[in-house]
C-alpha cells in the first residue's frame, strides 16, 4: 500500500474556539447567520452526497460531464505531478482527473470534514495503489500550507464551492491562492452559472426534504458540539434567488417565537415568529465576472469550458505576468 498521510491543522476538538467565536458573533448580530463550514460533520458529509445524487441538483453531473470531456485538455495544459483539491469531501467527481493525469505522484485533498477525508482516501487507494495521498484536514479560508510534492501543481477547487463564500472572502480567498502557485502552476475552478430562477431553486429546495435536512443540520452541530438547546423542527428550510447580489440564500426560519440557549457561552438567542438565520450564499457566476476576480487575484483566466447545457462551468486559470 503506498503511503497515506493525514495532517490536522485544525484542533482536534471541533466545537473549538472557531466553532464558539462564529456562534458567537454569528447569533449575535441584528441579521443572524453562521458560516456553512459546519454543515460538514460525519453526518453533514454524508447528506451533502445524497443532494449530489438529487435529479434537481443538477451542478454535479454538469460538472462531471465537463470534467470527463475535458480531462485530458486539462492534463495536456498542465502536466500536474501534484493535484491539490480544496473542499475535497468525497473525491468523487476528481476520479477522472486523477485517471486523466499521467504525472500524477501526489493527491493533496484538503477539507474541514475528518471523515470526508478518511473515506475518500480509503476508496482512492485501494484503487490506485502507486498514489501518495496526503489529506489535509483545514479550512481553506485560513492560509493554507502545503506539504512538499513535486511540481507543477494543479489545484482544483470544483463544487461551485467557491460561490459559498462572500464577494470580500472569495478576493481573500483567490489571493491566497494565487499566493500558493509558481510560474508553472494552474488552478481549476468550478463555477454554478446564473440562470433560470426556477431552476436555481429547486436545486435548493428539493421535494424530498433531504436539503432541508442539509441545511438543519448546522443545529444538530449546536446541539451535539456546544450543548445547544435547539430543535431543528421547530425551523422550516428557506432557499430564495437574490437577482441583485445573483446568489441562492439558505436560511432557517423560526416557526414561532422561540429561544436558542447556549449556556456554555452564556447565549440566550432570542427568534421572533418567522425570523430567519442565514446559513449559506451559493453565489452563480458569469464568465466576465469569474475573469475579472481572477484578474484581481492575479490570476488569467486560460480556459473556460461549460456542460452542453451551459448551467455550470470550469474556469483553468495561470499564474499572471
Ligand atoms: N468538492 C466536492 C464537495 C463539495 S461540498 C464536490 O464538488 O462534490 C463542499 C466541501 O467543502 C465539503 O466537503 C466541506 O466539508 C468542505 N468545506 C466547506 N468549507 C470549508 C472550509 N472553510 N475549509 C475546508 N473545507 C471546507
Ligand atoms: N456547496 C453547495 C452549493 O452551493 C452546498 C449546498 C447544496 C447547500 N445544497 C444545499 C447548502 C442546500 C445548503 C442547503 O451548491
Amino acid at each position: 500500500m503506498s503511503p497515506f498521510l493525514l495532517t490536522r491543522t485544525l484542533p482536534e476538538d471541533t466545537a473549538g474556539a472557531d466553532l464558539r467565536a462564529d456562534v458567537l458573533a454569528g447569533l449575535t448580530r441584528t441579521a443572524k447567520e453562521l458560516p456553512p463550514k459546519w454543515f460538514y460533520d460525519a453526518r453533514g458529509s454524508e447528506l451533502f452526497e445524497e443532494i449530489t445524487r438529487l435529479p434537481d441538483y443538477y451542478p454535479t453531473r454538469a460538472e462531471r460531464e465537463i470534467l470527463i470531456a475535458r480531462a485530458p485538455d486539462i492534463a495536456a495544459a498542465t502536466g500536474a505531478r501534484t493535484l491539490v483539491e480544496l473542499g475535497s469531501g468525497s473525491s468523487e467527481k476528481t476520479r477522472h482527473l486523477l485517471d486523466a493525469l499521467p504525472a500524477l505522484h501526489s493527491y493533496v485533498p484538503v477539507d474541514v470534514s475528518e471523515s470526508a477525508l478518511t473515506g475518500a482516501a480509503e476508496a482512492l487507494l485501494a484503487e490506485r495503489p502507486g498514489l501518495h495521498v496526503h489529506a489535509l484536514i483545514a479550512d481553506f479560508t485560513r492560509g493554507l500550507a502545503l506539504p512538499g510534492s513535486p511540481g507543477p501543481r494543479l489545484v482544483a477547487f470544483l463544487g461551485g464551492t467557491i460561490g459559498n463564500l462572500l464577494p470580500a472572502e472569495r478576493a481573500l480567498f483567490l489571493r491566497s491562492v494565487r499566493a500558493l502557485l509558481e510560474p508553472g502552476d494552474a488552478l481549476l475552478l468550478g463555477t454554478d452559472l446564473v440562470k433560470n430562477e426556477e431552476v436555481l431553486v429547486r436545486a435548493y429546495d428539493d421535494a424530498t426534504g433531504v436539503t432541508a435536512a442539509f441545511n438543519k443540520n448546522v443545529l444538530n452541530v449546536l446541539a451535539r458540539e456546544l450543548d445547544a438547546d435547539v430543535d431543528p423542527a421547530d425551523f422550516d428550510h428557506v432557499a430564495l434567488w437574490d437577482p441583485e447580489r445573483e446568489w441562492i440564500e439558505m436560511r432557517l426560519r423560526a416557526r414561532s417565537a422561540l429561544t436558542v440557549k447556549i449556556p456554555e457561552l452564556d447565549l440566550v438567542v432570542p427568534f421572533e415568529e418567522g425570523e430567519e438565520l442565514r446559513t449559506e450564499v451559493s453565489a452563480k457566476f458569469r464568465r466576465e465576472g469569474v475573469r475579472g476576480e481572477l484578474a484581481d487575484a492575479g490570476l488569467d483566466l486560460t480556459e473556460w469550458w461549460t456542460d452542453a447545457a451551459g448551467r455550470f462551468a470550469l474556469s483553468l486559470a495561470t499564474v499572471g505576468p
